[in-house]
């Protein structure tokens, strides 16, 4: 049963454990309902949070739509992703990635230190190993004002985790990292009005643009003490499996697998990202996609590798299943992007459970996921 903190107590709610004074005299018994007076007897006894039952608090006295949107709170309340690296770690490698990219923009130059990049990138890594069990949760990732440092970011992440799923050594895992992280630093040499073009590029455009993976390799092959891979992965990362990449168009096992990582990196996280020019896919959405074509462009093992560390439906996802019930993602382990933990609030005929029911989606049964519900839709239910 969730915790909640005391301060966020409504009336209403239901308590999923019995309270206690100080004197160990009984206060209160499990399963009743809480008045206002009970919330203030328990503040008054310094407790700093109780246990809920799922049940959704009455809303007596609110407008409908007011009513809801409490009730949709309450409901995808307690539901909070763990973060695969530190905010502080990600924030570090997003200066870095901005400090590089803006000198190269601004002052025409190039200045990487390799012993500070090195401890940013290990950083990262330390981060990845040791939640080696999550799964990457775009949800809320995405920076709109600073997109290109924090995809670089992104793109690391990824494409590390994948690196870890296919067995790489952590040695081979800083250099796929450093190549991750500045895979686009080639886009710095490419004029703003193409750069950031609100539109779709014309042919001449896209031409120029389709120069960046090879500015990006000069531009790396001049650091000393920078293994040749970055410069490599920089060049290779828009290639394909199919030869219908650039700007080389290479096909099959000619490019360097780091580079197909980082590939399917950049291509599935600009695909979830808000952009001027368009509006994001949901992950399943991006799914979909690399599950019908992904082998195409890229290797079948790479995908694969690439997809076992995706949550397809990020928490707070409403979903409906085959068996029309509907409910919220609340888990999302790694290895099972189709399988997460689904609190369930409305049965088949859509009526609201008198209480939530958790059940994790399992690979071997029937119940599935139909599909995610829209922002209309939600808003049509009947809570
Ligand atoms: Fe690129």
């Amino acid at each position: 049963m969730p915790k909640m903190a005391v301060t966020t107590l409504k009336p209403g709610l239901k308590l999923a454990q019995s309270i206690y004074s100080q004197n160990d005299d009984f206060l209160l018994a499990k399963g009743v309902m809480l008045s206002k007076q009970d919330i203030q007897n328990i503040i008054s006894l310094g407790i700093t949070a109780v246990s809920i039952e799922q049940v959704l608090p009455t809303n007596e006295g609110l407008a409908s739509e007011e009513s809801k949107e409490q009730n949709l709170k309450f409901l995808t309340s307690n539901i909070n992703a763990k973060s695969i690296v530190t905010d502080k770690t990600r924030l570090a490698a997003t200066h870095q990635i901005e400090n590089i990219m803006l000198n190269i923009k601004e002052a025409g130059k190039l200045i990487i230190k390799p012993e500070q990049l090195h401890s940013t990138i290990s950083d990262l890594a330390g981060g990845i190993f040791s939640n080696k069990h999550l799964a990457f949760n775009l949800h809320g990732l995405h920076d709109k004002d600073n997109y290109t440092f924090t995809h670089s970011v992104n793109v690391c992440i990824l494409a590390m985790m994948t690196g870890i799923t296919l067995g790489y050594s952590y040695k081979d895992l800083i250099v796929l990292g450093t190549g991750a992280l500045l895979h686009d630093i080639g886009k710095m040499q490419i004029p703003d009005k193409i750069l950031n073009k609100p539109g779709k590029l014309t042919a001449a455009e896209f031409k120029i643009m389709k120069t960046h993976p090879y500015l990006g390799c000069q531009l790396l092959r001049q650091v000393d003490g920078l293994k040749s891979l970055p410069a490599l992965i920089a060049l290779e990362h828009h290639e394909s499996y199919d030869g219908s990449g650039y700007p080389l168009g290479v096909h099959k096992k000619d490019f360097h697998e780091y580079a197909q990582i980082v590939g399917i990196a950049d291509k599935f996280d600009a695909l979830t990202a808000n952009r001027v020019y368009k509006t994001a896919h949901a992950p399943h959405e991006a799914y979909e996609m690399f599950a019908a074509a992904g082998n195409y462009i890229f290797e079948p093992h790479v995908v694969k590798a690439f997809l076992h560390n995706i949550s397809i439906y990020p928490l707070k996802t409403i979903v409906v299943l085959n068996t029309l019930e509907i409910g919220v993602v609340i888990d999302t382990p790694k290895g099972r992007p189709l399988h997460p933990k689904i609190r369930l609030f409305f049965d088949a005929d859509h009526q609201r459970l008198p209480q939530a029911k958790e059940l994790y989606l399992d690979p071997k049964d029937t119940v599935a996921i139909l599909r995610v519900l829209e922002k209309d839709e939600i808003a049509e239910l009947n809570f």
